[in-house]
């Protein structure tokens, strides 16, 4: 199985052989405790690249709430275990002062795109996830990135910020990864009890209900009212946000009249869930 390499000037030595062989390298970020829906961006990475790097690092400052931090799952040998059949070329799970070195001062913030949904209720996330997500884009040297449309505003801000540092690398969005009933595929689902994940699904089938009605011509604002009391009557605490928002730039919508997506935020047994589906223009 892959090498697991714990710091940067292995990891730089490495690919500046593969550099030099002219080899395009891809990467995958992750915080670890993989899932299918990690493993869905793995398998796109190695169709696109010549060399396949996985990142795992659980990142301290995209943690808005400490308690969040020290629940996160920590499962590095299952992890190697799960990545073992793909054959990546390297494993990359820094040490923590491999990313952020003493005395380190430099914070990446993408504007805009970050003021609602996520970077609302979650305030510094987006500054921690961008920070990490470029430092390893230069760490790696990748040419390519993969990233869930699951974390589709996340997806769009780590574009935005490779565009705007002129950091050269294609991200790629990748669909979704889905349980049989629909529940996105997420770290944080172990949380949930059995009963729990079956009720999780509400999440899911809420936004394909909503979706229906716009394609029918409907409003959002009620659908939105209706959405949200069938969580709650499912057991979920009231819903953070759902919303209709443009695909392309994340502004608000009453009616799909771009491409649109759906995007839900909910709390059920204390663990905080987000998922959101694709609207076609109608
Ligand atoms: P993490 O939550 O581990 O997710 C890593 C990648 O897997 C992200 O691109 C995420 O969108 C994708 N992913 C998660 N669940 C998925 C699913 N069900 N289907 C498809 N893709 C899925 O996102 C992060 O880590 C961090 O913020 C990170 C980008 C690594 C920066 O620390």
């Amino acid at each position: 199985s892959a090498p697991i390499l714990r710091d940067r000037n292995t990891l730089r030595r490495l690919r500046e052989g593969w550099a030099r062989a002219d080899q395009c390298i891809g990467v995958v970020p992750t915080m670890g405790a993989l899932h299918p829906g990690h493993l869905s961006l793995v398998e796109a990475a190695k169709a696109a690249c010549d060399r396949v790097i996985v990142t795992i690092f659980v990142n301290p400052t995209q943690f808005n709430n400490p308690a969040d931090l020290d629940r996160y799952p920590r499962t590095e040998a299952e992890d190697a275990a799960l990545l073992a059949p793909y054959a990546v070329d390297a494993v990359y799970a820094p040490a923590p002062d491999q990313v952020y070195p003493e005395g380190f001062a430099t914070t990446v913030s993408v504007q805009g795109l970050t003021d609602a949904m996520e970077g609302a209720f979650r305030p510094g996330h987006f500054d921690g996830v961008a920070t990490v997500v470029a430092k390893l884009f230069l760490q790696t040297g990748a040419q390519q990135a993969f990233f869930g449309e699951k974390d589709y505003q996340q997806l769009l801000v780590v574009r935005r910020m490779a565009r705007d540092l002129d950091i050269p690398i294609t991200v790629t969005g990748c669909p979704t990864v889905r349980e049989p009933s629909g529940l996105a595929l997420s770290s944080r689902n172990r949380r949930l009890s059995a009963a729990g994940r079956d009720r999780a699904a509400a999440l899911y089938s809420v936004m394909c209900e909503t979706a229906r009605a716009l394609a029918a011509g409907q409003s959002f604002a009620p659908l939105a009212q209706t959405a949200r009391q069938t969580l709650v009557d499912q057991g979920f605490a009231a819903p953070e946000y759902f919303e209709l928002r443009s695909e392309a730039a994340l502004a608000p919508l009453d009616r799909p009249t771009e491409p649109a997506r759906l995007f839900v935020a909910a709390e059920l047994e204390g663990v905080r869930l987000i998922d959101n589906i694709a609207v076609p223009a109608v």
